[in-house]
């Protein structure tokens, strides 16, 4: 089954402002990279190569300019704008197109893994109908929570509840197979005018199409929406960074672990590389 990615980095940042003010809340900074490097080396970590961005009139350009259309990895990236933040599940409508008759792998451009992914692989390998996943947080009620029976089956999922049913948040990284193309569409808007990604999962729930897998404390999910919390993942990352010398979300490297790209195409792009001690890490890679 060939699965396909589909970024979504419009939104309106608000809670980020002013840092939002001229560039959108994907292109700030984590430690050392561009907030998107981390979701699309996400992406590209599990084998996928074939990707769409989705963003805000004013801020598809910035992302295309930054990433082009992705041949320099070995991968394809499209781009469409939203004209308005209507909903996360607006990517399947607006994705359609793309998605095809592949299945989907979603994830927001705010959400940032640290770990093995293997269980996104594993999720991507097994998906019947749609996965997602339960992550244990702090402060559930400010996401999609699920509710879990006795044998971990799914009783409900509540999108920002006031007393929430379990600890178990939504991160926003979701597999679907190609009904969610239809199922997008047909939904109406909620309360608050946006297409409800949380609507989209109840549909599967409903059919009985719905796996939640749990991710457990091995991996790190960490969200960049406040100024606080982004700031924790640059420390996160610089810590990981520091003490491993190594760099994480490094596309360049990925593509070549990948074998996205060969070992003399990663010297071609790599020469090309402004001087930096991002440039100087894939050279080290080179002669490592
Ligand atoms: P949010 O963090 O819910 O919203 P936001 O990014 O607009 O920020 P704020 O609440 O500070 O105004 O969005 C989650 C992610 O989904 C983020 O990467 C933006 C993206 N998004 C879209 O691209 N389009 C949409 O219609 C919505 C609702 C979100």
């Amino acid at each position: 089954m060939n699965t396909k990615g589909i970024i979504l980095a419009g939104g309106s940042g608000t809670r980020l402002y002013p840092m939002t003010a001229i560039f959108s809340k994907q292109l700030q900074v984590v430690y050392d990279k561009p907030m998107i490097y981390y979701p699309l080396a996400l992406l590209m970590l599990t084998g996928i190569k074939e990707i769409l961005i989705i963003s805000t009139p004013k801020d598809t350009p910035n992302f295309e300019t930054l990433l082009g259309d992705g041949s320099q990895w070995g991968i394809t990236i499209e781009y469409k704008v939203q004209d308005q933040p209507k909903g996360i599940a607006e990517a399947f409508v607006y994705g359609a197109e793309f998605i095809g008759d592949s299945q989907v792998v979603l994830v927001l451009g705010d959400n940032l893994f640290y770990g093995k992914l293997d269980f996104l692989r594993n999720a991507i390998k097994n998906n019947k109908g749609g996965t997602i996943f339960g992550y244990r947080v702090n402060n559930p009620g400010e996401y999609g929570v699920v509710e879990f029976g006795k044998n971990y089956e799914v009783i409900s999922i509540e999108e920002k509840p006031k007393t929430p049913k379990s600890n178990f948040a939504i991160p926003g990284l979701y597999v679907f197979d190609n009904k969610v193309i239809e199922i997008s569409k047909n939904l109406k808007p909620s309360l608050r005018g946006e297409l409800e990604i949380t609507d989209v999962q109840k549909e599967y729930l409903a059919n009985g199409l719905l796996n939640v897998e749990l991710i457990g404390r091995g991996i790190a999910w960490l969200d960049t929406g406040t100024p606080e919390t982004l700031m924790e993942a640059s420390s996160f990352i610089h810590s990981i960074e520091k003490r491993q010398g190594t760099k994480i979300a490094c596309l360049e490297e990925v593509a070549l672990n990948q074998e996205f790209i060969s070992k003399e195409k990663f010297i071609e792009i790599v020469s090309k590389l402004p001087n930096s001690s991002y440039k100087e890490y894939c050279q080290k890679i080179i002669s490592d």
